[in-house]
């Protein structure tokens, strides 16, 4: 195996820069709801996107994530479960009609769930896993050409959500995950530079 992916990425000359196309996906992704609604995105693709998420690393191999796939009128549905907490808080008519519209924006939406672990640690390491996951997800998507868009708020801790979602009470809601056919680019992002120190001698460059 280790040999193989030597020879994958060892070209001849040398000249070819193995993590070149990896940067290229990197930069690529964006969160961006500029899609197209209507375009159906395959399932079969959906499918081979989650298996790739899954491959995330989870610390006591938990495999802690949830995913439920939304699409059609699930999405109506859905914002009708989530209107319904804006209007048991009374909130003004405009900002239920928003919610009740907001899964309609692309035609796929993805919850992403984090099961409970057996102390304080290992659910917050579940919840590092789903994380992990969710951007494997959004890098495999913009391979595959998708916008993606990752969105959190009120609704991850809405009752309602949960429930329509057929996840347990102590599963930790992580993102609500966009997907779609691109119609545009988002503007460009100024990203400063990591912080980054080096401790101890560097290697001598071969
Ligand atoms: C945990 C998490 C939650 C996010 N929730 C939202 C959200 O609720 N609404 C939103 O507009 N963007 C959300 N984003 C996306 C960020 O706003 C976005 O990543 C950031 O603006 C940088 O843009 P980029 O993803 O195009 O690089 C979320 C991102 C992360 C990692």
């Amino acid at each position: 195996m280790v040999g193989s992916t030597v020879l994958i990425m060892t070209s001849p000359s040398g000249s070819v820069d193995p993590l070149s196309s990896f940067e290229q996906v990197a930069a690529q992704r964006r969160s961006s709801l500029l899609v197209d609604r209507e375009r159906v995105v395959p399932n079969e693709l959906l499918d081979r996107l989650l298996v790739v998420a899954a491959t995330a690393p989870n610390h006591k191999r938990t495999f802690p994530w949830r995913f439920r796939i939304i699409t059609g009128e699930g999405r109506l549905h859905l914002g009708e479960a989530l209107a319904q907490d804006l209007i048991d808080a009374h909130q003004a008519e405009a900002k239920i009609e928003k919610a009740r519209a907001k899964y309609l924006r692309a035609p796929v939406v993805i919850a992403v769930a984090a099961v409970q672990g057996e102390n304080d640690t290992m659910t917050a390491e579940n919840r590092d896993a789903v994380s992990a996951a969710i951007q494997t997800l959004l890098l495999g998507a913009t391979a595959a050409g998708l916008a993606s868009y990752w969105s959190t708020g009120a609704a991850m801790t809405s009752t309602r959500l949960h429930e329509f979602c057929g996840f347990d009470h102590s599963d930790t809601v992580v993102g609500l995950i966009y997907l779609g056919w691109p119609t545009g680019t988002p503007p460009p992002i100024n990203r400063p530079a990591p912080e980054v120190i080096r401790i101890g001698t560097p290697p001598a460059t071969p």
